[in-house]
């Protein structure tokens, strides 16, 4: 009978343990005022759309070069659309089904669906109740159907403007990395396999605080690199809270080694974050990977509609490569030359899959675009760049600091991959015991600041 009991403790005991690790906490939301979410749904969206609002005005004289009559049509459509959604989001409205009959347009609406059988009856889905992944991306994609019903403006970036001005911002930087680059690139047939270690510890760094520059946390305003990366390193390198480099190095170099007997692929695959300086780091450490022949195939994706202001869309990567060829600068241009040649002889492959601009988080993939997680397998390690992947990687959810990485993707393993990210949300996931305490203790803002980054892997597939 004793025996019996204490069995019966002992399995009570761990099934509460194995719950505890399956179960997901509540997600992140607007309706925890206070939160960076509640600020960010209340100050931060609007303001984005006033500049939205803006662009469009500013900008209705070339419509009417461009479309005549039509053009000042299509401007008021959208400005009407622009305004109507800003008091959608003001006054805390349930969210709509979208109109637009685009390619994604079902699954937004059946998403809408599925949050609203979450809810009780007389219960709708708004701005300030509902997921804050959801009403964020929903704001962006509204933003799309404003435009899109507005013919002719369909192809019209209302980010476009701010995205090249960073780029522009940020010519010193990218100056000192294309020369950097274009000067390993001389030697790199000689360098040692440890010197080759740093060199990729140093320029995957330097992708890591490339993700400092990005649109939306700063809505829109200047937010560019204007000193040479390179030289802050070392300093910033205690700002790195997870830094699994380490781990990066052993899949890619190993990856490296087989290769030299078997002459296969490597293939890395990075899913892009914002355009200007960040997309040129991305594009230096691309370069290194395949020069050094760690990789010899990089696979990028991009997003296939305007993103929280600065994320790369197709366009904005092909101009960001022609901007670099067509530069005055020898380095510079060396490295667009470079770049535009990779894309023809297909080592470089730019995709821009619609499942990118869901709201869903990354543990659907499989589930909602199996075409996208088949491609995804096919890697030998994911590149994740900047916060709001890492938010789609972990569900956005109240996670406690030291839940393991592993266990916040929620079974989305499609090959080994890493965050490479600045923290600019309050969520963060894989620290050490006290870690994240000592850190809100100290200094409140570090999970929202940008200050911090983390370079998290995770090798279970
Ligand atoms: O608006 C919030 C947010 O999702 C933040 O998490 C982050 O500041 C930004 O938008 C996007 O950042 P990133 O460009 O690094 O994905
Ligand atoms: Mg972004």
């Amino acid at each position: 009978m004793r025996e019996a009991s204490v069995f019966t403790v002992l399995t009570a005991a761990l099934v509460i343990s194995w719950a505890r690790k399956m179960s997901v906490p509540c997600s992140l939301s607007a309706r925890f005022k206070g939160s960076f979410a509640y600020f960010t749904v209340k100050d931060r969206l609007p303001q984005i759309l006033t500049k939205v609002i803006d662009t469009v005005h500013r900008t209705k004289s070339a419509f009417l070069e461009e479309y005549g009559e039509e053009g000042i049509e299509a401007e008021k459509k959208a400005l009407a659309a622009f305004s109507k959604l800003r008091n959608e989001l003001h006054t805390d409205k349930p969210l709509l089904l979208l109109m637009d009959n685009l390619p994604d347009t079902e699954l937004w609406n059946q998403y809408l669906e599925h949050q609203q059988s979450l809810l009780s009856e007389n219960d709708q889905p708004s701005w300030f109740k509902s997921p804050w992944l959801y009403v964020e991306c929903y704001m962006y994609r509204r933003i799309h159907e404003g435009i899109v019903l507005s013919p002719p403006l369909c192809s019209f970036d209302v980010f476009k403007e701010v995205k090249n001005e960073s780029f522009f911002q940020s010519q010193q930087a990218i100056i000192a990395l294309c020369t950097y680059l274009q000067e390993l690139a001389k030697k790199i047939k000689d360098v040692g396999e440890e010197q080759l270690k740093e060199e990729f510890f140093k320029l995957l760094q330097v992708s890591l605080w490339g993700n400092k520059c990005d649109l939306s946390i700063s809505a829109g305003q200047d937010n560019s690199q204007k000193s040479s990366p390179l030289a802050s390193l070392t300093d910033l390198q205690s700002c790195i809270l997870v830094n699994d480099t380490d781990h990066l190095w052993t899949v890619l170099s190993h990856g490296m080694k087989m290769r030299s007997s078997q002459a296969s692929v490597s293939r890395v695959d990075i899913v892009l974050d914002n355009a200007g300086f960040e997309l040129v780091t991305d594009l230096i450490l691309a370069d290194f990977l395949l020069a050094s022949k760690l990789a010899t195939e990089i696979h990028f994706h991009g997003k296939s509609i305007p993103w929280y202001v600065s994320d790369t869309t197709k366009s904005d990567f092909q101009w960001t490569i022609q901007q670099l060829r067509a530069a005055n600068h020898r380095w510079m241009s060396k490295c667009g030359s470079n770049w535009d040649s990779n894309l023809k002889k297909e080592v470089w492959l730019y995709h821009d899959h619609l499942f990118w601009t869901l709201p869903h988080e990354f543990c659907k993939v499989a589930q909602v675009a199996p075409d996208l997680y088949t491609e995804l397998q096919k890697s030998d390690l994911i590149l994740f760049k900047g916060d709001l992947n890492y938010r789609k990687l972990t569900g956005d959810r109240k996670w406690d600091f030291t839940v393991p990485f592993s266990q916040a993707l929620n079974r989305f393993h499609p090959a080994p991959l890493c965050s490479i990210r600045t923290l600019k949300a309050d969520i963060q996931v894989g620290l050490k015991c006290g870690q994240g305490e000592q850190l809100t203790s100290s200094e409140p803002t570090w999970m929202i600041s940008g200050q911090y980054g983390v370079i998290q892997f995770s090798a279970l597939i």
